[in-house]
């Protein structure tokens, strides 16, 4: 089969690095993701992935973090067997086939038009699965979802790439639009965003990181409606534990200054009635 070739520039480059990490994950005898959807995409793309900067002792950065999503989605998914998901920014994630939701789930998978298109061309048709080639910050796209049922919304390293009006005007056209539902996130704090020159993936992409959320407040305030359910920071979290003691020694002294602290950090809220 012919590889597919990638040009990427922008937020959307930044998505290989990440697929890269899940796929070199994969290959490691005690993976923390075990994505083998990731290895086998990866083996179809015809990239030179040392541009990305992950390695294979670097890559649980990011599979720490998706893993821990796929457990608070797997735990929306089985409360809720009827469901809408968002799934916003997705790059090339396999999480719709890692979860394998049931069949009254309807899942979007939303990214920019190239990336879209990759997916499409990368991944196989599913019932109930569909991909938008869109920015997540366009209102159209979320007309057409249908406003009936309970909403998960996922954006995985997203929202550090949009304007902080853009990202709050997102938030609440979801809240306002479905009858309840979860916010699950990821944010950098305002340090996280002065500091972005630090992030080789961000650098080599030509991106600029904007919206520092800096705690839990800073959503509760602007987005009417929302319910604090979890603020994780990247070391507190379940599948960090699983890390390597350097990890775990770098964890430990971030914990002790608040802004580093709050550097990286997982966000999950409820909306709507009570269930
Ligand atoms: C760091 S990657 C994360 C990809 C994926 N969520 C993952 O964890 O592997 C950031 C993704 O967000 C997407 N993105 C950034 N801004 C976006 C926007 N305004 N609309 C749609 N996608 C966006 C990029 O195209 C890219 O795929």
């Amino acid at each position: 089969m012919d590889k597919v070739a990638v040009n990427l520039s922008g937020p959307p480059q930044t998505m290989l690095a990440t697929l890269y990490a899940k796929a070199l994950d994969a290959g490691l005898a005690n993976p923390i993701l075990g994505d083998r959807y990731a290895e086998e995409v990866v083996r179809r793309i015809d990239y030179d992935w040392s541009q990305t900067s992950i390695t294979a002792r670097n890559c649980a950065s990011v599979t720490t973090r998706t893993a821990h999503f796929d457990t608070w989605a797997h735990q929306f998914l089985a409360v809720h067997p009827s469901a809408v998901v968002l799934h916003l920014g997705c790059g090339l994630d396999s999480r719709y086939f890692r979860l394998r939701p049931g069949p009254a789930v309807q899942w979007y998978d939303v990214d920019h038009p190239e990336v879209a298109a990759l997916f499409t061309r990368l991944y196989p048709t599913a019932a109930n699965h569909h991909v938008i080639a869109a920015s997540v910050t366009d209102p159209a796209w979320l007309a057409d979802i249908p406003e009936d049922l309970p909403a998960l919304l996922i954006g995985e390293g997203l929202t550090m790439y949009l304007s902080e009006p853009d990202g709050v005007g997102l938030l609440r056209r979801v809240v306002d639009r479905f009858p309840s539902g979860e916010l699950q996130f990821d944010a950098f704090n305002r340090l996280g965003i002065k500091s972005q020159w630090i992030n080789t993936v961000v650098r080599r992409s030509g991106s600029t990181l904007r919206w520092g959320i800096d705690g839990p407040d800073d959503i509760l305030r602007a987005v009417p409606g929302t319910r604090l359910l979890a603020r994780v920071r990247w070391f507190e979290s379940d599948t960090f534990a699983r890390l390597p003691r350097a990890y775990q020694v770098m964890g430990r002294l971030m914990s002790r200054v608040p802004a580093l602290a709050n550097m990286a950090q997982y966000h999950r809220y409820a909306f709507g009635r009570e269930c």
